[in-house]
């Protein structure tokens, strides 16, 4: 894609194909600044042409330990404000991990057993962290993960840093959706704009599959669509160049 309205078209336009499709599919979403352009437009649809969300259920990718669903930085917050509020979905199909359970390990495999209970999501949404994360999974984590518990990576907070007040607020932990959990939604879409991510995504692309670069999983599915912008795929193309 040229750049990113036209990937956000793109990803949008796939979305509300596969709603019309089937209109009780199950959806696993993303947060972060990439898949904002996508909502906005799957909202616009809703209110233009009255797709219906009514059956669809929606399961969040992670979510940080220790913020109230009402604070401005948790994911609770970022979904209700730029999607689940604007559409018709039912809020009891909405489902995040819930970062201020007492128990978080039983609050995983509550998670993991949800999503397990459906088979995998229909469709996954995916952004692409600039150290490769996905998901929360930072460098590292085995490819057989589940829903677990995660230390965030300095250079995670240090990124994520611009939406928070200060450094300090950002949580040093977050419950995220295992790479095994997101390889075995049916389909996945993994959205990627920016120079910043440019690195990562190369070296997806380039073939070597290895938990030091978790995204580098998704070349074990069969069903992935990698929507990117010209700058995100600024250094993949030198590297096939040359
Ligand atoms: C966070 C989220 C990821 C997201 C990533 C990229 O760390 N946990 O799911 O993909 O950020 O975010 P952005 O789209 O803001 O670059």
């Amino acid at each position: 894609m040229n750049d990113y309205e036209g990937m956000c078209d793109k990803a949008a336009e796939l979305i509300v194909q596969s709603i019309k499709k089937n209109p009780a599919i199950s959806m696993g979403l993303a947060t972060g600044a990439t898949p904002v352009g996508v909502y906005k437009r799957l909202v616009n649809d809703h209110k233009k042409n009255n797709t219906s969300y009514d059956q669809l259920s929606a399961y969040n990718l992670d979510e940080y330990i220790g913020l109230q669903k009402s604070d401005i930085n948790s994911y609770h917050y970022f979904m209700y404000n730029n999607l689940f509020k604007h559409i018709n979905i039912n809020k009891n199909n909405c489902h995040l991990p819930d970062g201020m359970a007492a128990d978080l390990y039983k609050e995983c495999s509550r998670y993991e057993s949800m999503i397990n209970s459906i088979g995998g999501v229909d469709i996954q949404l995916l952004g692409l962290g600039e150290n490769g994360h996905i998901g929360f999974n930072e460098p590292g984590t085995a490819f057989s993960s589940v829903t677990h518990l995660v230390k965030l990576e300095e250079k995670t907070r240090k990124v994520n840093g611009r939406f928070f007040q200060s450094f300090k607020d950002v949580p040093a932990h977050a419950i995220t959706m295992g790479i095994s959990t997101i390889l075995r939604s049916k389909q996945i879409i993994l959205l990627v704009s920016g120079k910043n991510k440019s690195l990562a995504l190369a070296e997806c692309l380039n073939g070597k599959i290895s938990p030091k670069l978790p995204a580098s999983a998704l070349q074990l599915h069969g069903n992935v669509k990698i929507i990117a912008d010209k700058e995100a795929l600024e250094i993949y193309r030198y590297t096939i160049r040359n």
